[in-house]
């Protein structure tokens, strides 16, 4: 009985989180006017600032992370739909680079490309990446230290293009004009390849078992424990210096919690529920998108190629027993794990 409740409340919560297109009010507009120093910082502001202290104190977080479960999805994606057929050495736009993952992913496939434009509004996730460069590397690269909206303009002239967006539409907190730069920029036969996105649709079932499973086969628990863990340590003293940072440079009024600032910067993760404990008041919640939506959005231009999910009971960080449970639900569970990927297509008209 209390299970069934349970679900019954799980699936209610589902239907509540529901993305909400071109809703007036945004969380981030109650964050704003709870937090921002209003007489300093304009909401952008707010905003830009957020994101450059939490990417400047965590960029070196990107480039040591778990992803070889992340690449052999890739590698299922490339053969499923044949890249190599389906499109020949394109123009790859890739949308949030961060330190190099993607341009780092079609070396590794040996997938050719006829040029790669590297798209970053973070100067220090930018630094990383071009200092992992050698020089032999660089041909055919171009570099945008800033938003995809800037250069729209000029990609949309190119042919045979392949955007890429990895692990960053979640960042983007107004959605629907980061779509509309996307569907702007595209010609007929371009893909678009969006990978680890958050599964929104997540079953809180799953998310019960993920708890039960870490707790006893990963440190998770013992992490917890500032004063056993070195990491727990490093990431209290990370969490104080953005918040030192911020409120030095005047953006912010008082201190925010390491989870309004993660929420702030992963704002589309909406399946952990976590976004619950900030007491956002609900006019202001716009939901959580998930793939439907941005196929609803994209609209009957676009065909969805490709969609799978995959790390069922969460990030593995090399731990083989949660990996091994991963790749077993993968299989059974195609549609259920908490990140995504998928390809679209622009049609010819
Ligand atoms: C989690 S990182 C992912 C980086 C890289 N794609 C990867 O998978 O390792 C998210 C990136 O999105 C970038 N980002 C945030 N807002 C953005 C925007 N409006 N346009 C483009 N990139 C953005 C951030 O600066 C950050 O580098």
């Amino acid at each position: 009985m209390v299970l069934k409740n349970k679900v019954k409340s799980y699936a209610n919560l589902q239907v509540k989180n529901m993305y909400k297109i071109n809703k007036k009010l945004h969380r981030i507009d109650w964050i704003y006017s709870e937090y921002a120093n209003v007489t300093t910082t304009s909401l952008s502001q707010f905003i830009t600032s957020i994101n450059d202290t939490y990417y400047s104190n965590s960029a070196n977080l990107y480039s040591s992370r778990f992803v070889s479960d992340i690449h052999r999805e890739y590698e299922n994606m490339f053969n499923s739909i044949n890249i190599r057929n389906k499109i020949n050495m394109p123009y790859i736009v890739d949308i949030g680079g961060g330190t190099g993952f993607e341009y780092d992913l079609f070396k590794r496939f040996s997938l050719k490309f006829h040029h790669f434009k590297y798209i970053e509004p973070s100067k220090d996730m930018m630094g990383i990446f071009k200092k992992s460069l050698t020089k032999d590397k660089i041909d055919k690269l171009s570099f945008h230290n800033g938003h995809f909206s800037d250069v729209v303009d000029v990609i949309k002239e190119e042919p045979n293009k392949l955007l890429i967006i990895n692990s960053a539409l979640h960042h983007i907190i107004w959605l629907e004009p980061m779509l509309d730069d996307i569907k702007a920029s595209m010609k007929a036969g371009d893909l678009f390849v969006l990978g680890h996105e958050p599964n929104n649709n997540y079953s809180q079932i799953l998310m019960f078992i993920q708890k039960l499973i870490r707790a006893v086969f990963s440190t998770a628990l013992l992490k917890r424990l500032p004063f056993l863990s070195r990491s727990r340590k490093n990431d209290v003293n990370r969490w104080n210096s953005i918040n030192e940072e911020l409120i030095k440079k005047g953006n912010i009024n008082k201190k925010m919690s390491p989870l309004l600032i993660r929420r702030i910067i992963d704002y589309g993760v909406g399946y952990k529920n976590d976004w619950m404990k900030l007491n956002i008041p609900k006019e202001y919640n716009e939901g959580f998108w998930n793939a439907e939506d941005l196929s609803s959005y994209l609209g009957s231009d676009f065909n969805l190629l490709y969609y799978r999910t995959y790390r069922h009971i969460g990030d593995s960080r090399g731990n083989w027993v949660i990996e091994a449970i991963n790749r077993l639900m993968g299989k059974l569970l195609k549609y259920q794990g908490t990140n995504f990927i998928a390809v679209w297509e622009k049609r010819s008209n």
